[in-house]
């Protein structure tokens, strides 16, 4: 395996024409970047359309340092825009309006549309018309729940066009996960499909939202509209004969199909004129206390640097065809399948199915016919398609690929290599780009043409992005050593606050180290400055790129009435990066037997949804504990991997549970 000296230059193919064609050219772009934001951002954001005209004099303000008041990030405050116009009408009157915006491929290989910039602009002019006949107002909250269809690309630009906040919730959560995001905005209003297929797993979408409705109702909020995009009679099943709809329940006054509302409404809107810091939208991602964390993106910042980091970062030309696999429901659904390419004028592939359907090259067949140029998806598909025989890859014509992308976990150097000779033939560079819910776009990523690879190495700083490395007590790591990641100043696109709740994201991002964002990475410098993000630093588990937390996970488990106590930790998996083993303790009157396994699985199951079910559950008549009663999650994580290396254990209370626990280790963990 390469190691971390192994460098890889990119291929000349891809050097040329490229927008940074060397170390040298980024390196004094990212300096301008940093010691000039005026001018840099200025002369992107002359690129977009502004209503009323930014004030130059007064660019950007923040305050990073709690001990000096409240922490706050303004760019081009004062200045008003509309994103959707920025993506739609300016795209459509620069001469581009007969360009596909989108191909959209279904599950099933015999469904597919392609949308064009003029026609997405009257499908988002007519959606914005009817939402607004329902009373959604600049301000109100939008909730999405919706499979990869063009109609959740056209929901979230309606929404930005009437300046109401769209709240999308991955349609993979659970009904009590989607109420709980659904109560905490508010939301007037939610959109949704009846369902949709997933490889041939049928998502009753439609169902889902109705018991998270009624969870929602019955704690005092009613949901105003809910629109259902009529999805299952127009695609193929699995079974080739079309879905006969054991028809979605409707209820009156409250329900209403897409089909029935969008064709008739006008198909143009004018569009609300936002101020550079009005939000945009929010996403809830994990917090470490258990409770979701309404992250909050505004306009202006938003919209330029998710349309710089998608230029750059992918290398994007006009004439190039990008895809980016993943989820809408998840931030990098919403810059880089979104924002980021429409911002551009850029082409798209929207997917709506799964990498093993019908077949395991279903991905390599989507390359071939549409010849895509750039690739973007998740260390962990890669993963789950390395198992199969080269072939399946190498059957297709993957000449079109230049740039392949990684995003949602430290990629592999096994996995890197597979990615990088395999699909790419040795001659795409690979963007292994890092960033959060939080960070809105890249934050450290290499650049297609200018950076030399190291596999596993998210490298360098984003233009406008200035990474440090603190030790414990907070003093910097210059030069070679590791520590965790911050950033000591905001870039245009990093989150303002958490929906109303400002003093958690005081707390959350900037109480450790004042002065600094707080990724809650760690991250190291080897000896060539490169960056290499270790993993999360705080009790947060990573399972196929989706993140949650260890107390969440535990609250639900000892919530079940036969359990007293347990801890959860993360394990390295082969394919998922990470999963969930849990350590139980039972009540005195408890069973562990394979039904409360099961039960405790399921109820994981339901209450986050079917991603976050624990891999392994062990029974734990005790728990590793301070003299304090602090649960050491160290020592379970070595129990975990079966480790015996555990370190010091003098300030354990009772030493022989260890013992005990390796002992009993489950036989499928
Ligand atoms: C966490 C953020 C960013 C979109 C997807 C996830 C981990 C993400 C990388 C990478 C190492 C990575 C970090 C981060 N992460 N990308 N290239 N290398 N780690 O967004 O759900 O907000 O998760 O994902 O731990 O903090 P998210």
């Amino acid at each position: 395996m390469p190691s971390q000296r192994t460098v890889y230059e990119p291929h000349a193919s891809v050097v040329k024409n490229s927008h940074v064609p060397s170390l040298a050219h980024y390196e004094e772009m990212h300096k301008k970047s940093l010691e000039k934001p005026e001018e840099f951002w200025g002369e992107i954001a002359k690129q977009f359309y502004w209503e009323t005209p930014i004030d130059h004099k007064n660019f950007f303000r923040y305050n990073f340092d709690i001990t000096k008041g409240p922490i706050f990030t303004k760019w081009m405050d004062g200045a008003t825009t509309n994103v959707s116009y920025n993506l739609l009408d300016r795209n459509v009157r620069n001469g581009n309006g007969e360009k596909i915006a989108f191909y959209w491929e279904g599950n099933h290989p015999d469904d597919y549309s392609r949308l064009t910039y003029k026609r997405l602009l009257e499908e988002v002019s007519r959606f914005a018309n009817v939402l607004k006949s329902r009373g959604v107002q600049k301000g109100d909250r939008v909730a999405v729940y919706m499979p990869m269809i063009l109609e959740a690309v056209v929901t979230i630009l309606a929404c930005a066009r009437i300046g109401a906040i769209h709240s999308l919730v991955f349609a993979g959560f659970s009904a009590d996960s989607f109420s709980e995001r659904i109560l905490d905005c508010r939301a007037k209003v939610l959109v949704t499909s009846d369902g949709a297929w997933r490889g041939e797993k049928l998502l009753q979408l439609k169902a889902i939202c109705d018991q998270a409705m009624s969870k929602c109702a019955q704690k005092g909020h009613n949901v105003e509209t809910c629109v259902v995009v009529s999805h299952l009679a127009r695609v193929t099943s699995p079974s080739g004969t079309p879905y006969k709809s054991n028809k979605t329940p409707m209820t009156d006054g409250r329900d209403i199909y897409w089909q029935d509302v969008v064709p008739q409404a006008s198909t143009s809107c004018y569009p609300e004129w936002m101020e550079a810091e009005d939000p945009l939208f929010m996403l809830y991602t994990s917090g470490s206390t258990g409770k979701p964390k309404g992250v909050l993106h505004t306009t202006g910042g938003y919209m330029i640097y998710a349309a710089t980091t998608f230029k750059y970062v992918f290398d994007y030309r006009p004439s190039d065809v990008y895809w980016c696999t993943a989820d809408i429901g998840w931030i990098t659904g919403h810059t880089y399948v979104v924002y980021g390419p429409l911002a551009n004028g850029a082409t798209s592939v929207l997917y709506e199915g799964t990498p093993f359907y019908p077949d395991n090259d279903r991905f390599w067949v989507v390359v071939d016919k549409y010849k895509v140029n750039q690739f973007y998806t998740a260390p962990t598909a890669i993963r789950a398609l390395m198992k199969f025989e080269d072939d399946l890859v190498t059957r297709h014509d993957l000449s079109s690929l230049r740039v392949l992308g990684s995003v949602g976990e430290p990629i592999n150097p096994e996995a890197w290599m597979w990615y990088y000779k395999l699909v790419g033939h040795e001659r795409c560079s690979i963007v292994d780009t890092f960033w959060q819910t939080e960070t809105g776009g890249h934050v450290l990523t290499p650049l297609p043409g200018a950076t030399p690879m190291k596999p596993g190495a998210a490298s360098f700083p984003f233009f406008g992005v200035q990474p440090v490395i603190l030790d414990e007590a907070g003093k910097e790591v210059k030069g070679e050593g590791e520590g965790y990641l911050v950033f000591a100043r905001p870039w245009p696109s990093l989150m303002r606050s958490l929906y109303n709740d400002h003093d958690r994201y005081e707390t959350t991002y900037f109480t450790k180290f004042p002065g600094y964002y707080c990724t809650g990475d760690g991250a190291k410098r080897d000896a060539d400055g490169y960056l290499w993000v270790t993993g999360r630093v705080d009790d947060m588990l990573n399972v196929s790129g989706h993140l949650m937390s260890t107390a969440e996970v535990e609250s639900i488990l000892t919530e079940h009435p036969s359990l007293a106590e347990a801890a959860v930790v993360a394990k390295p998996h082969p394919v998922k990066g990470e999963c969930l083993y849990c350590f139980i303790t039972t009540t005195e009157h408890g069973v562990f037997d394979d039904k409360l396994i099961k039960e405790l699985k399921q109820i994981v199951r339901e209450r986050i949804g079917p991603f976050a079910q624990p891999d392994v559950i062990q029974n734990a008549p005790a728990l590793p504990k301070t003299r304090s009663g602090k649960i050491m999650r160290r020592i379970l994580r070595k129990i975990a991997v079966n480790d015996r290396d555990v370190g010091d254990i003098s300030t354990l209370a009772d030493a022989m549970v260890v013992e005990q626990l390796f002992a009993t280790r489950p036989k499928n963990a």
